[in-house]
């Protein structure tokens, strides 16, 4: 079953073809966050407006790079897709009204099923590309917008079991990486700063949180009392202890959280999804602590962060499911 996906939740225009839920076929990500820099955020009416003026040729070059790897005309390469799938929501309203009517109108036009598809679904479903892997598994979503345990029963069972009360990680990382001066978005930024050293003089306390619940703004007001204490002239040394700090607590703080729902739970495959699974200590901290007999999945980085493959994926696990139990 051949998929094209669309994805426009927040700051990237993607479209992406997958085969059968795995094999990716070609994937373009256009992302704004050149466009949105300067503002320190993502502006929600311009996200649509570059969306619109993106969506065309973001699809056009998914198909000519799909129809080159798969040595098919456009013509026969459209004829064989066997449905459009979009990200329905959660996102920005004016940006995913843009992938919708994009999808709807070639649905429309070439005659085939749309898939509505949720983006948090998405984000799991990167785990499932170019691997074997399958449900039963606990998921940690952490993304610019979410941070969620998540329990994967099956392709289509999800049930979150942990969440965050304030921020979500990512937003938390960018928050403390603009104290730093550094760029939106600022997690890879402050990931990058902080991989420069192997420890730090600073530390932060790890939160306290109740059952599998996370919160970041106390690790944020931390973050920026120090800031405070050491005055505005940061040296790049300073920030870059700030930043490895900060980052080793945020993992530490993850990786107890998933250890407890194992403990709630008994899953032994593990996935981790979303653009701040791309974050070099959750990875070193995650592969040292989720070890044999447990088994750690996180998606390559370029399927960490927003895309249209996780979405097209997610509609293969999601029809499938439903034809399997029609
Ligand atoms: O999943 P995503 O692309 O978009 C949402 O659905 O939110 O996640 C974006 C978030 C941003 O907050 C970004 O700073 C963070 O993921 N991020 C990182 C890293 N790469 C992306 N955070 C920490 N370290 C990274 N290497
Ligand atoms: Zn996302």
């Amino acid at each position: 079953m051949l998929i094209l996906g669309i994805e426009t939740s927040c700051d990237e225009t993607a479209a992406a073809i997958v085969e059968d839920g795995r094999k990716l076929i070609s994937n373009i990500v256009v992302s704004q966050i050149e466009k949105h820099k300067k503002w320190g955020g993502v502006i929600p009416e311009m996200a649509s407006r570059f969306h619109l003026e993106a969506m065309t040729s973001v699809i056009e070059a998914c198909l000519l790079e799909a129809s080159i790897r798969l040595g098919l005309s456009q013509t026969e390469l459209i004829s064989k897709l066997d449905a459009i799938a979009v990200t329905e929501g959660p996102g920005l309203s004016g940006s995913l009204l843009v992938g919708i009517n994009a999808a709807k109108t070639l649905a429309w036009l070439y005659d085939k099923k749309l898939i509505l598809v949720n983006h948090l679904h998405g984000h799991i479903a990167a785990n499932y590309i170019s691997t074997e892997l399958e449900p039963p598994l606990i998921c940690l979503l952490v993304s610019g917008g979410h941070t969620q345990i998540i329990r994967v029963d099956s392709y289509t069972d999800i049930q979150i079991i942990g969440e965050t009360l304030d921020d979500a990680a990512g937003e938390a990382f960018d928050k403390v990486a603009r104290l730093m001066g550094l760029p939106y978005p600022g997690g890879p930024h402050l990931d990058k700063l902080a991989s420069s050293l192997s420890s730090s003089k600073y530390s932060f306390k790890i939160p306290k949180v109740a059952a599998l619940d996370f919160s970041f703004s106390g690790l944020k007001t931390a973050a920026l009392q120090l800031k405070e204490k050491l005055g505005d002239e940061l040296w790049f040394q300073d920030k870059a202890e700030i930043a490895y700090a900060f980052q080793e607590t945020i993992a530490e703080f993850l990786a107890q959280k998933l250890l407890e729902s194992l403990k709630l739970y008994d899953y032994n495959k593990i996935i981790i999804a979303g653009g701040v699974a791309a974050n070099s200590a959750i990875r070193r901290r995650f592969s040292e602590t989720f070890s044999a007999p447990l088994q750690l999945y996180y998606p390559p980085l370029a399927l960490c962060t927003d895309n249209a493959a996780m979405i097209a994926a997610a509609a293969y696990m999601q029809s499938c499911t439903k034809t399997a139990l029609a």
